[in-house]
């Protein structure tokens, strides 16, 4: 049993189980000619590439929030990273969102330097053009009517794409993996009226997705990195006992009444006479969601730790409530939070290059087993097609001080 001990994990060695499987293949298959074949990369080396990504400890086959929805307008090419996979996302004529590999299947220019036509990208080197949503290759140029090239067999590497409360999302699908029949809808925000407020910040941190992750639902750090006249005072910490059940995929902080020395919670309580009731689910990959409702009165907030590279990832933050605070009154609050998480976690990554051994304690980093544990087990139950083990197997009560 992994509980009341302290379990040491390497800082390089957070669970990095590899999915097997085909590399990815930025397009065709293998009907394609030997003109085209001998230009894509060699089995060898697309194996590698798939293995060093397997390796990077990303969950592949999950949603991710890619840029705001705002950023991509008009013909505009934008790019983006995620899982170390460079993207070119763009909006067609019809609105559509579209993520492709800001990658030519020719010779491998970011598609980025070229242009949107409309529902067709155009790539700058020699003009093969590519069905933005689909990525078929409609046009190259160069051929004559005696080249017997399929062009429509030629595909640039593309995802699913959607938008959802200002994001625009992205399926990762993983390497060589095929794409599930019906892709799962990108995870929406909680919200429980039709008028609401609503605001997205987002920071990069330095440090892999796992660190990030773990610092968000990092219980013990309040009193430490968010001090501060509106949220509380290092002197208020005190022990806390909380009841966590399991939910698919993750874990929920069963419904409680929240932290009597946080002003907000106060505030809220003041504002409807009723008590306050507080919801907080974390769920893979990435997603820490919390509800907060009181009466009518309702806040709802959503953070996802993206990985961009195995040495960074950006949390983006979104909140929405039909409190009557004012946008211009929540946001330096927030940014002030976020700041501080950022700050800590730009140290810690001065640390973390050494590569120090790491202690992970119950119970307040007992969240973070569990967020181990079920990395692992579904890497598990996707390498032996079995049922996902779930970590916890009921309701407990951990207690720490914060
Ligand atoms: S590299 Fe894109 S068309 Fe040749
Ligand atoms: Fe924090």
């Amino acid at each position: 049993m992994l509980l009341r001990e302290a379990v040491y994990y390497d800082a390089a060695g957070l669970k990095r189980l590899a999915s097997e499987g085909e590399p990815y293949k930025a397009g065709g298959d293998s009907t394609m000619s030997e003109a085209v074949r001998t230009m894509l990369q060699t089995n060898a080396e697309a194996v590698q590439e798939a293995a060093a990504l397997a390796d990077a400890g990303f969950l592949w086959d999950f949603w991710y929030p890619a840029v705001r929805s705002a950023e991509i307008r008009g013909q505009k090419l934008v790019t983006a990273m995620l899982l170390e996979v460079p993207l070119v996302i763009g909006r067609t004529s019809e609105g559509k969102a579209f993520a492709m590999r800001d990658s030519c299947p020719h010779r491998g220019i970011p598609l980025s330097y070229g242009r949107l036509d409309g529902t067709v990208v155009e790539c700058c080197y020699h003009g093969w053009r590519f069905d933005a949503c689909s990525g078929r290759c409609v046009e190259i140029p160069s051929l004559t009517s005696q080249d017997k090239l399929k062009v429509e067999r030629i595909f640039a590497g593309h995802f699913p794409c959607e938008e959802c409360d200002g994001y625009v999302w992205v399926y990762m699908s993983g390497p060589g993996t095929q794409l599930p029949e019906t892709v799962p809808a990108a995870p929406a925000l909680n919200v429980f009226s039709d008028k609401y407020k609503i605001i997205h910040l987002s920071c990069e941190l330095p440090s892999h997705v796992d660190h990030g992750i773990i610092g968000l639902m990092d219980p013990a750090h309040g009193p430490f990195v968010h001090q501060s006249w509106f949220w509380r005072k290092r002197a208020s910490i005190h022990e806390k006992a909380k009841q966590f059940e399991p939910i698919p995929n993750g874990f929920r902080m069963s419904p409680h009444q929240p932290s009597a020395n946080s002003a907000p919670y106060r505030l809220l309580a003041k504002m409807t006479g009723e008590t306050v009731t507080t919801t907080i689910d974390f769920v893979l990959p990435n997603l820490r969601t919390e509800i907060d409702r009181s009466g009518k009165l309702w806040f709802s907030s959503r953070a996802t730790v993206t990985p961009v590279r195995r040495d960074l990832c950006r949390i983006d933050f979104v909140a929405a409530w039909n409190l009557l605070i004012p946008l211009a009154v929540f946001r330096p609050f927030a940014k002030k939070f976020l700041r501080q998480d950022q700050l800590t976690m730009i140290q810690q990554a001065e640390g973390l290059k050494y590569n120090p051994r790491l202690m992970l304690i119950d119970d307040a980093d007992r969240q973070a087993k569990w967020y181990f544990a079920l990395k692992a087990n579904l890497l598990e139950s996707r390498r032996t097609g079995a049922a996902m083990v779930h970590p916890m197997n009921g309701p407990v009560t951990l207690h720490w001080r914060s």
